[in-house]
């Protein structure tokens, strides 16, 4: 017979079970006047093609979400395996989250980080409550893709490669 641990035991052994599913990192971006706003999210999912729809699992502690929602475009831009740096200064607490970071703006304001793999200039479609995070769904507006880009990959607490 398996034993489970129930679910409520403990939440680090949930956030520990979380961690073994492998992700890629995104970074949602845009600028508030002339000042670039964003932060990392490995909760990324492509969701529809028609209409084009992806989501992001957004905390409902964020500082940073409240002030991305209202804004016309956003920029996602799934993060490259050079950016492991740029990734934790995007989601630092305090200071510049985009001290060293290279990024580019497009004329609606979304913000996008240079060299990543893919770009998603998006529109938020609908926010979902969801126990401790919302659900973002963003329509996409354009993109740019480049697949030979090596994407950066997160797992266990870790950023790692994928092996070539
Ligand atoms: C690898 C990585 C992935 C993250 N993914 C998410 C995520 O999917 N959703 C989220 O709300 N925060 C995520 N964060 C945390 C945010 O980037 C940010 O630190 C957090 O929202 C707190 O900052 P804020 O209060 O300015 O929003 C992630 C951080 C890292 C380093």
């Amino acid at each position: 017979m398996i034993r489970m641990d129930p679910v409520s035991m403990d939440p680090v052994v949930l956030r520990q079970a979380f961690s073994c599913f492998p992700s890629g990192v995104t970074a949602v971006c845009a600028m508030i006047g002339d000042t670039p706003v964003g932060m990392a999210a490995s909760s990324f999912t492509s969701v529809s093609v028609d209409p084009p729809l992806v989501s992001v699992c957004v905390q409902d502690t964020s500082a940073t979400w409240p002030r991305l929602r209202s804004l016309p475009r956003l920029g996602l831009s799934v993060l490259a395996e050079e950016h492991d740096t740029a990734c934790l200064t995007l989601s630092k607490k305090v200071g510049d989250r985009f001290d060293g970071v290279e990024w580019e703006r497009s004329a609606s304001g979304a913000v996008f980080v240079h060299s990543s793999a893919v770009w998603l200039e998006c529109s938020l479609y609908r926010e979902l409550p969801a126990g401790d995070h919302g659900i973002a769904l963003l329509e996409i507006d354009a993109l740019r893709a480049d697949p030979d880009t090596p994407p950066l990959v997160f797992h266990r607490s870790r950023f790692r490669r994928l092996a070539s």
